[in-house]
């Protein structure tokens, strides 16, 4: 497959982050255990890095210098490790290819798991927390950390988890799917957008706007192609098992509408995502390219 137009951008973004992460992941453990073996052998195995690519995407977009925004995009990218580490748990998800590599309650034990993700979660809160980030005021910082702790909770990642764990071998309504997609999956991609953005202290009400609108379109064509690719995709490309959702009766889109509907509507969301750009002019090509990429990814 040829490389996609984002690739360049990502490559240097997941650079960026990569070393921001190793610096602020723990590095010891003391003899009794290996949680900090844990937490790196989850983070640093891989991944696409797409939300700090968001992060730092929506960033240039309002012209912010991109070394301010490392912060906000390991901390997406913390809580999104954590996410994945509990999403493949036995009591949710129960699968055990992760990243291409044994799932974290597979390579360690299901305590190590879920401390990890404990950990992980309360780690990027400290780091948006501290004053490392000494550019943005307490005030500011105190946003940016009420806007991704709310992305995180019962009414964003985790009360979407929930609603999918809820949901197994139901009919959802597309109202009812399209629901639980914004929260398990939108809500920590529009934090990731919005933290980006707010890196520039007077980002004004009307660009915030443009940016949550665009951030609900990638949100949702985000959750649809990863449904898609559960169907379509191969467990090699993926990293993790293809066929996970219908196994398990997972309310996905394909099973919904099926598969040909749910490519048209995560292209839909990618033009949606376009139109609300417009105003932005040639700085928002990041962002462009981002959306594009999100429909057109094989893993
Ligand atoms: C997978 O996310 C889980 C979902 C929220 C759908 P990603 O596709 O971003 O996973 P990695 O980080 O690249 O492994
Ligand atoms: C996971 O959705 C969403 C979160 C982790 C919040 P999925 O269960 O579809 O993710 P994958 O397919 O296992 O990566
Ligand atoms: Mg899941
Ligand atoms: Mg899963
Ligand atoms: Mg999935």
């Amino acid at each position: 497959m040829p490389k996609h137009k984002f690739q360049t951008r990502l490559d240097a973004y997941q650079k960026r982050v990569n070393t921001a992460l190793n610096k602020y992941l723990p590095a010891d453990d003391p003899p009794e255990h290996n949680l900090a073996q844990a937490i790196r052998y989850s983070v640093i195995s891989g991944g696409k890095r797409i939300r700090p690519a968001m992060v730092y995407a929506a960033g240039e977009a309002m012209g912010v210098a991109t070394d301010l925004m490392d912060i906000p995009a390991c901390a997406v990218e913390m809580i999104h490790a954590y996410s994945l580490i509990h999403d493949d748990l036995p009591a949710m998800d129960d699968d055990d290819l992760r990243r291409g590599q044994p799932t974290c309650h597979k390579a360690f034990d299901e305590a190590t798991a879920i401390l990890a993700g404990d950990a992980l979660q309360a780690l990027a809160y400290e780091i948006l927390a501290k004053d490392d980030h000494k550019e943005l005021t307490p005030q500011h910082r105190i946003k940016m950390l009420s806007l991704l702790t709310e992305a995180s909770g019962a009414h964003g990642m985790a009360g979407g988890q929930a609603v999918d764990l809820a949901s197994v071998g139901k009919i959802l309504t597309l109202e009812q799917l399209e629901h639980m997609h914004q929260l398990k999956t939108g809500a920590l991609i529009r934090a990731s957008i919005l933290l980006g953005g707010m890196c520039q202290q007077d980002i004004s009400q009307q660009q915030m706007e443009i940016l949550n609108n665009y951030s609900l379109c990638i949100g949702l064509s985000f959750q649809i192609q990863d449904d898609i690719l559960d169907v379509i995709g191969d467990t090699a490309t993926l990293g993790k098992p293809q066929g996970s959702d219908e196994e398990q009766g997972k309310p996905t889109f394909p099973a919904i509408i099926g598969l040909e509907e749910s490519q048209q509507l995560a292209l839909e969301q990618h033009r949606l995502a376009l139109k609300t750009l417009e105003p932005l002019g040639e700085k928002a090509d990041s962002l462009r390219e981002l959306s594009a990429y999100i429909v057109e990814r094989r893993y």
